[in-house]
């Protein structure tokens, strides 16, 4: 009777304790799923509030998505950025940034230098802070007036010459001692082709635009995409009798090759060697 009853007493305390059990993981598992949707909601929140802050940065700063990349590494570009420097769309993307316009600048002896695809002002600001006198073109009236701006942002404005027309037209009318080239590489693009050959340069060809520049003088800098075709760059210094002195530069900003820089004439210091 004794063992009985104690075995009915076993069984129940075993069922409660297995729907104890079962509860507790009833329960754990509902915690977890609020846990998870919480969490969820938390990171769709930040998101949220990441993205309404970029928006509102965009907002203020006059910057469409296209350009934000470029936003983000504006000191990079001016490191004066917040004293009013201004751009537009294609000033965003194209201008060099400040660190290598510098070593451009560096390499130019004295005298003056011709910006022939001027911009923003880019170059042109860091050519006339070394104190050479300075003549930046740029066929865009707006780029001319942003450029104005800029170089007054920097103190140089009254260093440099500023001419809105077509290098192309102004090419042989133009007198100088470095003449230095930046003409566009055809937009955000430009990095999609494995090897960038000279006829993808804008308004035109490489071998057109460094004609004209020869014009001026044979000692020219050329800025061009990180992907050139460097044998290609190398033949332009063959376009001269005898060849032009020639040299390669890989321009790194915070560890990333942005570009790649040709001196020909005076302007190149070393051999080249293209690999
Ligand atoms: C790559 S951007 C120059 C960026 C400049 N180095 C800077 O740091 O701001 C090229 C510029 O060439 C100008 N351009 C295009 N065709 C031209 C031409 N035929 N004559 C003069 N400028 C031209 C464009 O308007 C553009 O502003």
């Amino acid at each position: 009777m004794t063992k009985k009853k104690k075995v009915a007493v076993t069984a129940s305390s075993k069922l409660l304790k297995l729907y104890m059990n079962r509860s507790k993981k009833r329960k754990r598992i509902q915690k977890r799923a609020k846990n998870k949707i919480t969490r969820k909601n938390k990171i769709t929140r930040k998101n949220k509030i990441t993205r309404e802050k970029k928006q509102l940065v965009i907002a203020v700063e006059g910057v469409s998505p296209l350009v934000e990349k470029y936003w983000f590494q504006r000191y990079n570009l001016f490191s004066k950025f917040d004293d009013g420097i201004r751009m537009d769309e294609e000033g965003w993307f194209s201008v060099t940034p400040e660190e290598i316009a510098i070593k451009h600048a560096e390499r130019c002896g004295g005298g003056t230098v011709i910006d022939c695809f001027a911009g923003v002002g880019g170059n042109a600001i860091q050519f006339a802070r070394m104190c050479y006198h300075v003549v930046a073109i740029d066929v865009d009236p707006r780029k001319i007036e942003l450029a104005i701006n800029n170089a007054r942002v920097y103190g140089v404005e009254d260093y440099i010459d500023f001419v809105v027309g077509d290098f192309f037209q102004l090419a042989s009318s133009l007198k100088g001692d470095v003449a230095f080239l930046s003409p566009p590489w055809g937009g955000p693009t430009y990095s999609s082709v494995s090897s960038f050959t000279l006829d993808l340069l804008k308004p035109k060809d490489g071998y057109s635009i460094f004609k004209a520049a020869q014009k001026i003088t044979p000692n020219i800098i050329m800025f061009l995409p990180r992907n050139v075709d460097l044998d290609q760059v190398e033949g332009l210094s063959w376009l001269s009798c005898p060849p032009l002195n020639f040299e390669i530069e890989e321009n790194y900003v915070q560890g990333r090759l942005k570009g790649k820089t040709a001196y020909f004439g005076n302007t190149a210091v070393l051999p080249a060697t293209v690999s």
